[in-house]
C-alpha cells in the first residue's frame, strides 16, 4: 500500500513535515561526508549549514539534498567544492583593528618574558592574519624567536596563504587598520606591487609552518604561548565549541594567551575559571591555572 500524506493535512503540518525530512537528509549527507571523506561538520551551526548545502544543491542543478549526497560520496572534486562553500573564509588583514592594539599593549609585553614565542593560528584561511602577526611581532622584535603555526581545515586557502599574494584593491583598507592596530612604519614597505596584486615579503613566512589541521577532528600538536582563534567557533554548534576550547587548553602553555576577538567567548565554557580575562571586549585570555 502507498503511504501518502493525508488529505486533511494542513499545509503547516506539510511544510513542517518537509523541513523534518530535509533535517534528515542533511544529517545523512554530514555522516556520509565524514564516513568517505573524514571532514566533521556534524557539529556545525545548523542553520548556515544548511543554506550553504542547499545552495550547492540548486547550482548542481539537483532536486535534493539526498541526490547531492548520492554525487559527493562518488565524486572526490564535488567535494571539494562543498569544502570551499561550507568553510567560509572571508578575511582581512589586521581584521579588527583594535584586536591588534591590544596584542601590542597587553600580550606583547607577556611574550617578551618567554626565550621563545610558539604561536598558532587555527583557522587563519588565506593568511592574511598570518602576515598581520608576523608583522607585529617581527615590529616588536620578536619575530626572529618565534614560530607560528598557520592552520585551516582547507588545503586551498592554505596554498593561497603560503603565496603571500592579495589583491592592490585591498591595501587602502589594510593600511588603515595597520595604523589602527598601532602600526607605525610605512606599510607598503612590507610588499612589492606587481599589477593588481602585491607579493608580501618572503621573510614575514620564514618562521611560519602552513599545514592542514581540523579543529573538529584532530589533536593537539604542539604547546603555545600564543593562540589566535577568531571567526571560526562561530560556526560551530556549542558541544565543538567546548570540545575546541578543551584542545587549545591542551594546547597552551602555563600562562599563555588564547585571543578569540569580539565574536566568541571563553565565559560560558567550563574552562573560564582556568583563565583570567586580560581584555574582555577582544576576549584575550591567560591561562592562569594548568
Ligand atoms: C571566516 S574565516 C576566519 C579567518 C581568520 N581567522 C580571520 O579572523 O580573519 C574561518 C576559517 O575557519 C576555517 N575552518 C572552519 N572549520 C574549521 C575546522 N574544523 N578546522 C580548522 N579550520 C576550520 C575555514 O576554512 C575558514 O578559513
Amino acid at each position: 500500500m502507498a503511504v501518502r500524506p493525508k488529505r486533511s493535512e494542513s499545509l503547516s503540518t506539510r511544510r513542517r513535515e518537509a523541513v523534518d525530512v530535509e533535517k534528515i537528509e542533511l544529517d545523512c549527507l554530514l555522516e556520509a561526508v565524514h564516513s568517505r571523506y573524514g571532514f566533521d561538520f556534524r557539529e556545525y551551526a545548523p542553520a548556515s549549514l544548511r543554506r550553504r548545502i542547499n545552495r550547492r544543491v540548486q547550482l548542481e542543478g539537483l532536486p535534493t539534498i539526498s541526490a547531492l549526497q548520492e554525487r559527493l560520496l562518488r565524486e572526490p572534486p564535488l567535494m571539494e567544492q562543498l569544502l570551499l562553500d561550507l568553510s567560509i573564509n572571508v578575511t582581512a588583514m589586521f581584521r579588527d583593528p583594535s584586536f591588534y592594539a591590544t596584542l601590542r599593549r597587553h600580550v606583547v609585553p607577556l611574550l617578551k618574558t618567554w626565550p621563545f614565542t610558539r604561536a598558532w593560528v587555527a583557522g587563519c584561511s588565506t593568511g592574511e592574519e598570518v602576515y598581520s602577526l608576523a608583522i607585529v611581532l617581527h615590529e616588536e622584535g620578536l619575530y626572529e624567536r618565534a614560530r607560528i603555526y598557520a592552520t585551516d581545515i582547507n588545503e586551498e586557502v592554505l596554498e593561497r596563504a603560503r603565496l603571500g599574494v592579495f589583491p592592490l584593491a585591498k591595501m587602502q583598507d589594510y593600511t588603515r587598520n595597520y595604523i589602527a592596530g598601532g602600526g607605525t612604519r610605512a606599510f607598503s614597505d612590507y610588499y612589492t606591487s606587481a599589477y593588481d596584486g602585491v607579493a608580501f615579503d618572503r621573510s614575514l613566512v620564514r618562521n611560519v609552518v602552513f599545514a592542514q589541521h581540523n579543529l573538529a577532528s584532530e589533536g593537539s600538536f604542539n604547546e603555545f604561548h600564543l593562540i589566535l582563534c577568531r571567526n571560526v567557533m562561530i560556526y560551530f554548534e556549542r558541544s565543538l565549541q567546548e570540545r575546541v576550547f578543551d584542545l587549545f587548553d591542551d594546547s597552551l602553555v602555563r600562562l599563555g594567551i588564547l585571543g578569540l576577538g569580539t565574536k566568541e567567548s571563553l565565559r560560558t565554557s567550563e574552562r573560564a575559571p582556568k583563565y583570567e580575562e586580560l581584555d574582555p571586549r577582544e576576549r584575550v585570555y591567560r591561562k592562569v591555572k594548568a
